[in-house]
């Protein structure tokens, strides 16, 4: 089985969508759809939507939505869950199966969403290195502004049931682990980083990533911005708008993206990354311990609000 084959979104709720909005589009997303009762982000690639606010009264994270490229994949891991496949009531449309991971994380199953057409963006820059001059005769000049998130990258899930939450991902919905990271005992895990299925093609490092917490929820959601200086412009245009900044800018070791990290208005925290690794079937999963050190390459330190997660 191939089972899921990406993150098509993830899914919050809050007290005031236009606040979000107004973050959500600092951060870089665009508004695809917006009903009386949620608003549905999308990047500028072509998934209709990959950033969900539903109106409720306390904010909180609600869970995750994976796309699956096969229909029997779908009917067989509901099937599996006790789970009904039905046809989405939402944009974008598709059938889906709803299910509850085991920390109490709702996980949407998709198949056959509409996609939207991708949005004109500038080619990613051109870097001149010390070995060479790629870029010649032409000058550095990305516009200022927000940043353009290409697409929902990972989210990282966290709660107290971490290894019935590792077999969830894995053993029904088919991932693989690309890494894992423990605290004290190397036989004990407490993060583990999944990849899809995806045979001999190259996958995203993390498409989910578990981590053992103390409450159930979403330790964070991560965005693809268009280039490395994207990342940046977008930093600064955060900053000058004043929302609030959470870690960053770094490397991480894990994945290697070099991230930035925010949180929405309602303590949401949201990462921009770029240039994150691309595993396959050849990748062997490594054991890291969990300290500082092991978050990022480089990189401030941590801040206190920061949960050790990648
Ligand atoms: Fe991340």
């Amino acid at each position: 089985m191939t089972g899921v084959t990406g993150i098509r979104y993830v899914r919050y709720e809050a007290p005031d969508l236009d606040l979000m909005e107004r973050f959500l589009t600092d951060f870089g997303l665009i508004r695809s759809v917006r009903t009386e009762t949620a608003l549905y982000m999308r990047g500028t690639g072509s998934e209709h939507h990959i950033h969900v606010t539903e109106w409720g009264e306390n904010a909180r994270a609600v869970g995750v939505g994976l796309r699956l490229d096969d229909r029997e994949d779908l009917e067989r891991i509901a099937a599996r869950a006790g789970a009904a496949v039905e046809p989405s009531n939402e944009p974008g449309g598709g059938m889906r199966a709803v299910l509850t991971d085991p920390n109490g994380i709702r996980v949407d199953l998709l198949w056959g969403q509409a996609t939207l057409e991708p949005l004109p963006v500038r080619e990613p820059l051109i870097l001149n290195d010390s070995k060479k001059a790629r870029r010649l005769g032409s000058l550095q000049r990305p516009a200022r502004g927000p940043s353009h998130v290409a697409r929902i990258e990972h989210a990282v899930l966290e709660g107290p049931e971490f290894s019935a939450a590792v077999g969830f991902y894995c053993d029904l919905l088919g991932m693989q682990v690309s890494d894992r990271m423990y605290a004290d005992d190397p036989a004990e895990s407490v993060v583990a980083f999944l990849h899809c299925n995806s045979g001999a093609a190259y996958t995203d490092h993390h498409t989910i990533a578990v981590a053992k917490g103390g409450t159930s929820g979403i330790h964070h959601s991560a965005f693809v911005t268009l280039d490395w200086d994207d990342l940046m412009l977008g930093h600064y245009h955060l900053k000058s708008c004043g929302h609030t900044h959470d870690w960053g800018i770094g490397r991480h070791i894990l994945g290697s993206e070099v991230f930035d990290y925010w949180r929405d208005p309602f303590g949401n925290q949201l990462e921009h990354c770029i240039d994150g690794d691309m595993v396959n079937d050849q990748h062997r999963p490594g054991n890291i311990a969990l300290v500082d050190e092991t978050l990022s390459i480089w990189s401030p330190p941590p801040n206190p609000a920061q949960a050790p997660t990648a």
